[in-house]
């Protein structure tokens, strides 16, 4: 079980954990850019890590791999970390998804705390206990269920994040929204991210973290209800890696709020999701996400995508997680490619492309 702790005094509430813990040794991991623009502040105001050693990764996903974790490991030895000591993560989903996963198998097994310094990464890597990085050209492809003791979520560090980033965070907010209730989508559709409002943000972020962990509770390896998470995943990931081999990627959650899209369009054709619902998901999407650009021309491509979803089991057909309704996901569907064309149609016609 992972304690969430959800406060704007971040440095006091990893005081008062690192306190509680008593560990022979505390030792943060950061990136280049979180090691320049947050640890350095906390160390004036965390006594507990005012000393520590961090070690710092080159930042990007590209960096989330196998040398980048050897070289963590080979510092927490060189430092004299031991099994008793605690790994503190500072960072977006690459350094608490990596910290995580070195903290987790040194010496089988630190204790780890996440700070996540971004929007993406408080509302979904860092909760949840997936941990890894990628291998072979493939994401996610090593890695561990492994929580982190703590997880301090705090709205802090988000000012001096583009609009963009804190956007694509939002997409996973509004996917669990999807996945919770009408209530949930409503409060989540009416706060406008440029307002910038962080209290109201916290709030809104606490009410989305509890959603997902609701499920993890339920099913921490994801042999079922987990599932429900990857809802707009399977389009969302075939974007993303169509506007990589464009050379013009995405983020993560500009991809996830197309494919929730896509999804709920499919949704609407295959189990009679609300049509007003979708066209308030879809108007909303097009206002702050903008659209991304296909034609039928990369259908072909899309399909193979998402047959190649590594979640996916069976290389025939496509998996998704669907919706009857807003809160009643319908896991382990399928959709053949004629539903798909369709539903990338449909999509073509809402934005106008
Ligand atoms: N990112 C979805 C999950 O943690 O299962």
């Amino acid at each position: 079980m992972q304690e969430l702790i959800f406060d704007n005094n971040v440095a006091s509430c990893l005081d008062r954990c690192i306190g509680v813990m008593a560990p022979q040794g505390v030792f943060v991991i950061a990136d280049t850019n979180t090691n320049d623009l947050v640890v350095n502040r906390m160390r004036a105001e965390s006594q507990r890590i005012a000393q520590a050693p961090a070690i710092v990764i080159n930042s990007g996903d590209v960096n989330k791999n196998l040398e980048s974790l050897s070289y963590v490991w080979e510092q927490l030895g060189a430092l004299g970390a031991s099994r008793h000591s605690l790994v503190v993560n500072v960072g977006g989903g690459m350094v608490t998804d990596l910290g995580g996963f070195a903290a987790a198998t040194f010496k089988r097994g630190v204790p780890f705390i996440n700070i996540p310094t971004t929007l993406l990464g408080a509302v979904d890597a860092a909760v949840g206990g997936k941990t890894g990085i990628n291998f072979n050209g493939l994401k996610n492809e090593i890695g561990a269920f492994a929580p982190a003791c703590a997880v301090i979520i705090s709205t802090t560090f988000f000012p001096t994040l583009p609009e963009a980033e804190l956007l694509s965070g939002y997409a996973e907010m509004l996917k669990h929204g999807l996945l919770a209730g009408r209530k949930e989508c409503d409060e989540l559709m009416r706060y406008n991210i440029a307002d910038n409002d962080q209290s109201h943000l916290l709030k809104l972020l606490e009410e989305s973290v509890r959603i997902k962990v609701d499920i993890v509770e339920k099913d921490p390896h994801e042999r079922g209800l987990r599932k429900a998470l990857n809802l707009g995943h399977t389009v969302g990931h075939a974007f993303e890696a169509l506007a990589l081999s464009r050379e013009q990627p995405v983020l993560h959650g500009y991809a996830v709020a197309w494919g929730l899209v896509i999804e709920l369009i499919l949704s609407h054709l295959q189990l009679g999701f609300s049509s007003a619902e979708l066209q308030r998901l879809a108007s909303y999407v097009l206002q702050n996400y903008g659209a991304f650009h296909i034609t039928c021309h990369d259908y072909p491509e899309l399909l193979r995508l998402m047959r190649h979803d590594k979640k996916n089991l069976n290389p025939d057909t496509v998996n998704f997680t669907l919706l009857r309704k807003v809160g009643d996901p319908v896991l382990n569907s399928t959709a053949t490619d004629d539903d798909i064309k369709t539903a990338l149609d449909l999509y073509r016609d809402l934005f106008h492309i």
